[in-house]
């Protein structure tokens, strides 16, 4: 079975520096403690209005971090530009709106079909691996297919927030959702990846799925850092993975 790489997404670190205005807490610090603790990879999202991730951010992660970028970002003129700048070795586009709290749905690549290809033609070419962030429906992992992006990384939001609430049901129909999403999105030859909304439970459930080859996790392991530091949250989420990872897809 392939190996299930771990990205730490360590915006919030940003977020916290933020509220203060100085120099702390350094993200750059949280991704070198992330590798050393396990994780595979380190990712941070360039939002349009900056509200965590800097530009000199990004540019001090790629410079320092001895494992892979992934620069999570829009698909805008001003993004491209920044991210062939950096040239990190990965891009994740996103969907972005400045009015909300958090990347909320996954990327209209149906509609978009036609505007997402030249960036991801683009950075292709510059030799940055393309993913694009989208819903689990087949709509969307055949548009993916066609916009000639390599990876696509599956949204587990809409199925963590129904865990997260206990609704059931839902929870249910999401994660059977995300089930068939996997299985097609590897048939049709894309890599897959999966984040959003992940903690410990259900990025073990996930691990389960042999196609799912990355998760990117940012939100819980930075609030579990409160209590139980970052290496230790990285620790029990490389755990909970590597048990998922040795279970039967389906099965909690
Ligand atoms: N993957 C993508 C594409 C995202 O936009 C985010 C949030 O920035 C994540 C993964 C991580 O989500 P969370 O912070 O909820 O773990």
């Amino acid at each position: 079975m392939a190996p299930l790489r771990l990205g730490v997404n360590i915006d919030h670190v940003a977020t916290l520096r933020n509220a203060r205005g100085g120099p702390r807490p350094d993200p750059l610090r949280a991704a070198l403690l992330a590798i050393e603790a396990g994780a595979d990879g380190i990712t941070a999202h360039l939002r349009e209005d900056r509200r965590h991730i800097q530009d000199a951010d990004m540019a001090r992660l790629k410079e320092s971090i001895s494992k892979p970028l992934n620069f999570e970002m829009a698909a805008t003129e001003q993004m491209l530009d920044v991210a062939l700048k950096i040239k990190p070795r990965a891009v994740c586009l996103v969907p972005e709106k400045r009015t909300e709290r958090t990347t909320e749905g996954g990327l209209d690549v149906v509609g978009g079909h036609d505007y997402l290809a030249p960036f991801v033609a683009e950075l292709s070419r510059a030799g940055v691996r393309v993913s694009l962030f989208i819903e689990p429906s087949a709509e969307a992992i055949s548009a993916s297919a066609s916009i000639k992006a390599p990876v696509v990384e599956l949204h587990t939001g809409a199925w963590c927030h129904a865990v997260e609430v206990g609704e059931s049901g839902l929870a249910e129909r999401e994660f059977a959702r995300l089930e068939k999403a996997v299985a097609n999105a590897a048939g049709q030859g894309l890599e897959v990846h999966a984040g959003h909304g992940l903690d410990y439970d259900t990025a073990r459930r996930i691990a389960a799925f042999p196609q799912v080859v990355e998760l990117n996790i940012g939100h819980f392991l930075i609030g579990e850092a409160v209590f139980v530091g970052l290496a230790e949250a990285i620790r029990r989420m490389r755990a909970a993975m590597n048990e998922g990872r040795a279970s039967k897809a389906g099965t909690s």
